[in-house]
């Protein structure tokens, strides 16, 4: 028989993203209006550990689809990924026990990947967990779709264009980093729909090779062009072992073309949230709830193939991700003319 579900807690998790708050509401909407009792759980896994657990029917829901940021606040947990095993055990168990003194059965994680790892470990202490797919950084395998994504990737588009105003009427070379860790989803977008001369993704390391960027900027010169537009997922630096700066400077150096780096940072997971980022939260918020609800554990929301649909997390966590590489084909056919 399924685990009837009385009440439900929502944590946001790992790095906030625009659509959060979207989510928030709808599972816990989606859960009172099924006569569930909704606490919120402040500060992801910390909050848990710490025991800040609020009750959502006095911490308001209204009003908040459209803001930025998590009313839940959120934080990353040392503690659940401590070295020594023991204590990231100890650690889970104690806010598995927290979250049962206050009743809650049901656990809806929005966060991305890591957050759904702590997820995953709790619901073997008998808490129903289901996790939504918030990141900016659209890096999860299982889902086409991640909450934050379009709303951080216009910001970064936005930023490309205004580059293109001043740089091209410098004659100048624009490098421009923008977030993404380990993925470079976001670069592609915002290059490929900037326009950009290349773009430097670290799941394709060759992308950053110094002598085909200057090959490139070199041969959009002499075809006419006036201003370059180069743009370096974060990851980049690590892995060439240069700073945007000092791409930016080796460019300047070795082709005289005067270059700006420009590192658009944190203002990439601010403000208003996209539609497409607030109706994907909407839909993914209720459909969790709806998993809980039927007594699902151990599950995950994701959008494939332009559907809800729900994974087991361990089969989840275990896919493949598959990077827009026919993003970067693309713009290689278009980013050179003549
Ligand atoms: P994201 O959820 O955006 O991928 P992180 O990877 O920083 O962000 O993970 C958020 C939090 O999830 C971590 O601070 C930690 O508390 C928890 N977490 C991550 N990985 C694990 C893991 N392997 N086991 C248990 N908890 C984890
Ligand atoms: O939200 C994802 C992400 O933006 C990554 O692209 C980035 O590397 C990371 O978070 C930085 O987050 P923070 O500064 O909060 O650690």
């Amino acid at each position: 028989m399924a685990k009837e579900i009385k009440t439900i807690g929502i944590l946001t998790s790992g790095g906030d993203a625009q659509g959060m708050n979207a989510a928030i509401r709808a599972a816990a909407r989606a859960a009172m209006n099924k006569g569930v009792t909704v606490k919120g759980i402040m500060q992801g896994y910390s909050g848990l550990l710490r025991d800040e657990i609020v009750d959502l029917g006095a911490v308001s829901v209204g009003n908040i689809i459209h803001h930025g940021g998590t009313v839940l606040y959120t934080a990353r947990c040392p503690e659940f990924i401590d070295p020594d095993p023991e204590k990231a055990a100890a650690a889970i168990k104690q806010a598995a026990d927290n979250a049962k003194a206050h009743g809650i059965d049901g656990l809806v994680v929005i966060g991305g990947d890591g957050s759904w790892k702590g997820a995953q470990k709790l619901s073997k202490h008998g808490i129903n967990v289901v996790g939504i797919p918030g990141t900016i950084d659209r890096d999860i395998a299982c889902s086409d779709y991640t909450i934050g994504f379009d709303s951080a990737v216009n910001i970064a588009l936005e930023a490309v264009i205004r580059l293109r105003d001043t740089s091209g009427s410098h004659y100048r070379c624009s490098v421009l980093e923008v977030m993404g860790r380990h993925c470079g989803e976001i670069a592609l977008w915002a290059g490929l729909c900037g326009g950009a001369d290349a773009i430097l993704i670290p799941e394709h390391p060759e992308s950053a090779n110094i002598e085909s960027i200057l090959q490139v900027i070199r041969e959009n010169r002499s075809r006419g062009k006036k201003h370059n537009i180069i743009v370096v997922s974060e990851g980049i630096p690590k892995l060439l072992g240069l700073t945007s700066q000092q791409i930016a400077e080796t460019i300047e150096k070795e082709t005289g073309i005067e270059t700006r780096a420009t590192i658009l940072g944190h203002v990439q997971r601010g403000g208003i949230p996209t539609a497409v980022d607030i109706k994907h939260a909407t839909m993914m918020g209720v459909y969790a709830v709806d998993l809980l609800l039927a007594g699902k554990n151990n599950r995950v929301v994701a959008y494939r193939d332009e559907k809800y649909v729900d994974f087991d997390i361990d089969e989840a966590l275990a896919m493949k991700r598959r990077p827009s590489f026919d993003i970067e084909e693309v713009n290689h056919r278009v980013s050179t003319y003549g």
